[in-house]
């Protein structure tokens, strides 16, 4: 073998190892819920939430004993609250709700609500393998522990039900869903039709495939997850594509 040939193999041999050992992907790895937000993991959450579980998807799923009446295999307490829902004079959602009444949120709305309410304990789960989960510092719920750092401390952030348990919560109204994003109600073409009132269109439904999606059933329901993906946190915020431009926004909205 002449010299070429062998610093050639040398050299794509420390390649090849630097790029194992630094674990630059040739593919580009899938983006996943591990290290995010919603690890509250021990060995990859980053150290904020428990110190006495590694299990990362336990805190949302677990494959035995899980909720019969939430799905997918949901491992979580259902948020106990009511909440206030959005409402303004020129929303035309109303009649979209499955409950005329309370404009409750529902399906998959909820599940993110049974931590985010501001709360229900984080650790409260249906059914844990490895036995009591503990969180780190005794707080348990969004309305009390923000991680270190968290640019949200002193602030509602994650905390969109708006409750504080921990710390009174003077100045809020509690179980607030009034400032947010309207959902779980039907958004269809009978929606649109209402929400024109005899005008152009104003609002259109996210084509086939968008990232944005709707839930339930019929696959009509407008819910937390239509602009938000839970497992990933490849956008920030956790959003189903960037938000670039507003284009979230603009998928539904003819603005
Ligand atoms: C913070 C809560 C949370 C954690 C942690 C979590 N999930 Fe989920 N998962 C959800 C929610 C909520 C849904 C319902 C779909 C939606 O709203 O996006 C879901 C849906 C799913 C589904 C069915 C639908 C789909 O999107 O494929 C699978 C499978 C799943 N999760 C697997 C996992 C696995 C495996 C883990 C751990 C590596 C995990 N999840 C961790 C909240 C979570
Ligand atoms: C197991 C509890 C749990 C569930 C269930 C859950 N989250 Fe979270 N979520 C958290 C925690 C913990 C944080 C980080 C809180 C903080 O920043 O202090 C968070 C943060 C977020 C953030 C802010 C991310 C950022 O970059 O600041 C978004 C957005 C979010 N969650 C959306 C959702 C949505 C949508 C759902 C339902 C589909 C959901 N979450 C379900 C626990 C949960
Ligand atoms: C119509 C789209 C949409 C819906 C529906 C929606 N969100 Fe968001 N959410 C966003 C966007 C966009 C951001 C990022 C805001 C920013 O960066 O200023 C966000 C931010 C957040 C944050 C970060 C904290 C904050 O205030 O910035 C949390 C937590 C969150 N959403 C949870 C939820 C939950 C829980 C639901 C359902 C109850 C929900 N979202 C419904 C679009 C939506
Ligand atoms: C999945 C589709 C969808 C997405 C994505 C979406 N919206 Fe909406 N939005 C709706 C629907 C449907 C309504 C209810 C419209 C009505 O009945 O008047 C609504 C209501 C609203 C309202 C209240 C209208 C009123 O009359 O009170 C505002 C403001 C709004 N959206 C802004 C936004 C912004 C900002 C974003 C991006 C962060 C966004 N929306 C993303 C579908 C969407």
């Amino acid at each position: 073998m002449d010299t070429e040939k062998k610093v050639l193999i040398v050299v794509t041999i420390l390649f090849a190892a630097v790029i194992g050992w630094i674990g630059i992907p040739f593919f580009q790895a899938e983006a996943g819920i591990t290290g995010t937000k919603h690890d509250l993991s021990q060995l990859t959450g980053g150290g904020y939430w428990t110190g006495s579980s590694d299990q990362v998807c336990i805190f949302c799923h677990t494959p035995h004993n899980a909720s019969s009446t939430q799905t997918p295999l949901w491992n979580r307490q259902e948020t106990q609250e009511t909440f206030l829902a959005y409402d303004s004079p020129t929303f035309d959602g109303e009649n979209y709700f499955a409950d005329q009444v309370g404009h409750q949120p529902r399906g998959d709305s909820k599940l993110c609500l049974s931590c985010h309410d501001g709360i229900t304990a984080l650790n409260s789960l249906l059914y844990s393998f490895e036995g009591p989960i503990n969180m780190l510092g005794g707080f348990d719920q969004l309305g009390d522990v923000y991680y270190p750092g968290s640019p949200y401390s002193g602030d509602m952030g994650p905390n969109i039900g708006e409750n504080f348990p921990g710390s009174g919560g003077s100045g809020y109204t509690v179980n607030n869903l009034s400032n947010d994003h309207p959902i779980s109600f039907a958004f269809n073409n009978a929606l649109i039709l209402d929400d024109a009132h005899g005008g152009d269109a104003q609002l259109r439904l996210p084509p086939n495939g968008d990232a944005v999606k709707l839930y339930g059933v019929n696959q009509d329901q407008l819910e937390c997850s239509s602009c938000h993906d839970v497992h990933d946190d490849s956008y920030g915020s956790f959003l189903v594509k960037p938000n670039t431009g507003s284009s979230i926004c603009l998928t539904c909205h003819i603005k």
